[in-house]
């Protein structure tokens, strides 16, 4: 079933601007005080909205992304921050060389924000992170864990039965791609979904990449409840029973949604 913030992207984007300025700006300002001065990288970007209230906090922003069809939204969305030169959108890959010449060392906060589980080689890609950091800097990541409920990402389905059911992505990739099929999912959908299986991540991974990077864990929340969910669905966020997020492996069943930063 194909949600209205899959089909309207100002939709999307809104609700980029709102979960940004509620949850994640506040997150990342625990551990790093945010204004003038301080240089923001968000990769996977998308629209662009969760860049917007660092902006308006007087960061300078940088937001990259490979979806061309993404940054030209971002470029049209946020205009008039880019002619005032509080922000910059570039279709590029982070490991370009043009990139990484102008950028090396460039950055106060970088943001992975539901993107990390997308990304191939997180061990190669999180170190390569940190050689954009400047001294002191810090990288923020948001992301639903690989074993909980909707964990492959079933929201992008376009059928009833594919996108409400929890879990079967952790099946075999065989009858997990058969659930697909069977449900009359394109081969589209099915490819990125097989594509998510492919670049999973769980919360003991993400945690062991992380300290094998030489980073440390800064500040943490796991969530019962999705902040997201409350821009998508209505529903109230709700933080994880502690006891729950002490609890490896276990926890990854019975949490929606986490945010680390790390430095
Ligand atoms: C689920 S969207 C998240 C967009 C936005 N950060 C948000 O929170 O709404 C994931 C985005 O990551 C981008 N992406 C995936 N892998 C990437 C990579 N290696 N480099 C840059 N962008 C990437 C995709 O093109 C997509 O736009």
């Amino acid at each position: 079933m194909a949600l209205k913030h899959h089909i309207d992207y100002k939709i999307r984007y809104n609700q980029q601007v709102d979960n940004s300025a509620s949850y994640v700006l506040p997150f990342i300002e625990k551990t790093m005080p945010l204004g003038k001065g301080k240089n923001v990288l968000e990769v996977g970007t998308g629209e662009g909205g969760v860049l917007l209230p660092f902006m308006d906090k007087g960061c300078f922003c940088v937001g990259v992304d490979l979806a061309p069809e993404r940054i030209d939204i971002a470029n049209e969305m946020l205009a008039t921050e880019i002619a005032d030169k509080k922000v910059e959108f570039l279709c590029q890959n982070i490991y370009d060389h043009a990139f990484f010449g102008r950028f090396k060392n460039y950055f106060d906060v970088i943001i992975l924000k539901d993107v990390i589980e997308h990304v191939y080689e997180q061990e190669k890609f999180i170190p390569y992170l940190k050689t954009l950091l400047r001294p002191g800097g810090q990288i923020f990541f948001g992301f639903p864990p690989w074993y909980m409920p909707f964990g492959g990402h079933q929201q992008v389905c376009r059928t009833k039965l594919a996108s409400v059911l929890p879990y079967y992505h952790i099946l075999p990739r065989f009858l997990h791609k058969a659930i697909l099929k069977l449900s009359g999912e394109e081969d589209a959908i099915i490819k990125d979904m097989m594509d998510i299986k492919d670049t999973q991540i769980s919360i003991e991974r993400f945690e062991r990449i992380i300290k094998q990077s030489g980073l440390k864990v800064l500040n943490k929340q796991h969530y019962l409840i999705n902040p997201i969910y409350k821009f998508k669905f209505g529903l109230n966020p709700r933080k994880q029973w502690a006891p729950i997020t002490y609890i490896p492996y276990v926890r990854d069943f019975l949490t929606t949604c986490v945010y680390y930063t790390v430095g």
